[in-house]
């Protein structure tokens, strides 16, 4: 019993010394562990016979998803992306957490494809109970289609932080103290490319040019690092027996801070500052600055 302790006690803080910096994910795990197909299964390829890889892609007769077998209460979800190349004005890739509710909690990181030589646009989201409009867009620093990077999710009952590889993008605070909500349902992990042109390119205008199809998204890291819930119940999934629940994770680290500050210059929207949807910005704008 006191070995086994030792060990585990080890092993924990194996863990917590890797995510203190946050390193990539520790191994590549099969799709099958944790993610099932969840739509397009025709349009859905795995790259490699382990399984660590696969395309999920868009024609004009389907586009595709896949989905976390279980939902998590609280978590740090990680997964790599590769957008599709050169004209993609109009598709849609995602990498998201929903809890599938009515009254649904989502966290988003939608990606909004553009024209041959224009930027792609990284909008992400947080609805809790069903209200959302909280959307930040930014222009990355590097062209998402060109390589893989990882994009990361963490979510524990302090803070919500969104990153693009180590580099903190988004905080969204817990600030049910004064009101405001956050996502405390269990929540599945999905993915998906889909047709958005009615919105994401040029507020619509910009349509899909089908001639370029088939428009494909490479995933890669299908490892979690969540509260696991086959029950939907998130009790204890707060525990700081779960290492992205511990203090550490509550705020950001002077590093991050300093990330965080450097990035604000490529976010070209935020709903915070957006005087003609909210006059007065919502009550949460100011802690997640
Ligand atoms: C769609 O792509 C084709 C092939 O590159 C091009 O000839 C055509 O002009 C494009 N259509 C639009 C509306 O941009």
């Amino acid at each position: 019993m006191s070995c086994d302790l030792i060990i585990i006690g080890t092993l924990l803080t194996a863990f917590i010394a890797c995510h203190s910096v946050i390193c990539s994910a520790a191994k590549d795990v099969s799709f099958d562990e944790n993610y099932a197909v969840t739509y397009g299964y025709d349009h859905v390829k795995f790259l490699n016979q382990g399984k660590s890889e696969l395309q999920i892609s868009l024609d004009q007769s389907s586009g595709a998803g896949f989905g976390s077998k279980v939902k998590y209460g609280s978590g740090f979800f990680e997964m790599s992306l590769k957008l599709p190349p050169h004209d993609s004005a109009g598709v849609v890739t995602t990498f998201y957490l929903h809890s599938g509710t009515a009254a649904h909690d989502e966290l988003d990181f939608e990606f909004l494809g553009n024209r041959e030589g224009k930027p792609i646009t990284l909008q992400t989201n947080v609805f809790s109970n069903g209200v959302g409009n909280r959307e930040q867009r930014m222009i990355l620093w590097f062209d998402p289609s060109a390589d893989y990077h990882s994009y990361k999710i963490l979510w524990n009952h302090h803070q919500i932080v969104f990153f693009v590889d180590h580099i903190p993008i988004r905080i969204y605070k817990n600030n049910e103290a004064i009101g405001v909500g956050y996502p405390s349902q269990s929540m599945q992990v999905l993915a998906s490319i889909w047709n958005g042109d009615d919105w994401a390119t040029d507020g619509g205008k910009t349509k899909v040019n089908w001639s370029h199809a088939p428009f494909t998204t490479h995933y890669k890291g299908f490892n979690v690092y969540g509260c696991g819930s086959i029950t939907n119940h998130v009790e204890g999934c707060s525990s700081t027996k779960y290492w992205w629940n511990q203090k550490k994770f509550w705020e950001l680290n002077k590093v991050q801070e300093k990330h965080y500050k450097d990035i604000k210059k490529h976010i070209n929207y935020n709903y915070c500052s957006d005087k003609s949807r909210y006059p007065v910005p919502p009550p949460e704008c100011a802690t997640n600055e």
